[in-house]
């Protein structure tokens, strides 16, 4: 089964994708992931991202369709996995269906988690993120078992460098202008499914559920 995840910043992407894998036992690919980690690791990708990732704009396409092509060609690909923030942008979609089209593939579903502008502010300054594992907690919705730590790893939980309000403010408009013309791209492909994101997590993932079968 392949997936991609699509949304809004702090819709709820990572925490249902999380969940899918978990379920399908399939990867669980975040761009957002891969990038953090190689701004953690101090690589050269990682310096190019940081650049724009803390200034809320998309890391541009030619430092990332090639990253996830290459990931989605791997061995534990061969029974589909979950995409998450990729694609971002038309020329990602693209390069993705061409990638596909070569394996003699396509993708299965495209779910977009819907939750309106207003409520992604608050969620996301609330957002607590373990760098280490990539796990998400929320202060008040899904907090950690001792404050700070990490339940997975044992990690420092950090906010976020882009969840700054500012930052996230940027992120949104971006994500309409850049991204939200998917929605119709996957549409037209037959392939677009929608669930309301502002419901409780394991009503979003029910919903998500349903739909896969
Ligand atoms: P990325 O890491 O992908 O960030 P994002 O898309 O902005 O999404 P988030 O991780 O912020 O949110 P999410 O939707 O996964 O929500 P989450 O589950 O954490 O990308 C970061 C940056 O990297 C981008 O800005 C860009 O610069 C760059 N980048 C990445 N991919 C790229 C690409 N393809 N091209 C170019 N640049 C790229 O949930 C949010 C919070 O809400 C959490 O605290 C969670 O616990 C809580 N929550 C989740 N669900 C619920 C619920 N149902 N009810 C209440 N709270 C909930």
């Amino acid at each position: 089964m392949k997936i991609i995840m699509l949304g809004a910043p702090g819709a709820g992407k990572g925490t249902q994708a999380k969940q899918i894998a978990g379920k399908y036992s399939i990867p669980h690919i975040s761009t957002g992931d891969i990038f953090r980690a190689n701004i953690k690791n101090g690589t050269e990708l990682g310096k190019k991202a940081k650049e724009y990732m803390d200034k809320g704009l998309l890391v541009p396409d030619e430092l990332t369709c090639d990253l996830v092509v290459d990931r989605i060609g791997q061995d534990d690909c061969k029974n589909g996995f979950v995409l998450d923030g990729f694609p971002r942008t038309i020329p990602q979609a693209e390069a993705l269906d061409k990638a596909l089209d070569g394996l003699g593939e396509k993708m299965d579903y495209a779910i977009d988690v819907d939750v309106p502008d207003e409520s992604i502010v608050k969620r996301m300054s609330g957002r607590r993120a373990c760098l280490d594992c990539g796990a998400t907690y929320h202060i008040v919705s899904i907090p950690p078992k001792q404050e700070g730590i990490c339940d997975a790893c044992g990690s420092k939980l950090v906010l976020r460098d882009d969840d700054k309000p500012e930052t996230v403010q940027k992120r949104l408009d971006v994500y309409h202008e850049q991204t939200q013309p998917l929605i119709d791209y996957y549409k037209n492909q037959g392939i677009l499914k929608s669930v309301d994101g502002t419901k409780p997590m394991e009503e979003v993932f029910s919903n998500i559920v349903e739909i896969l079968g």
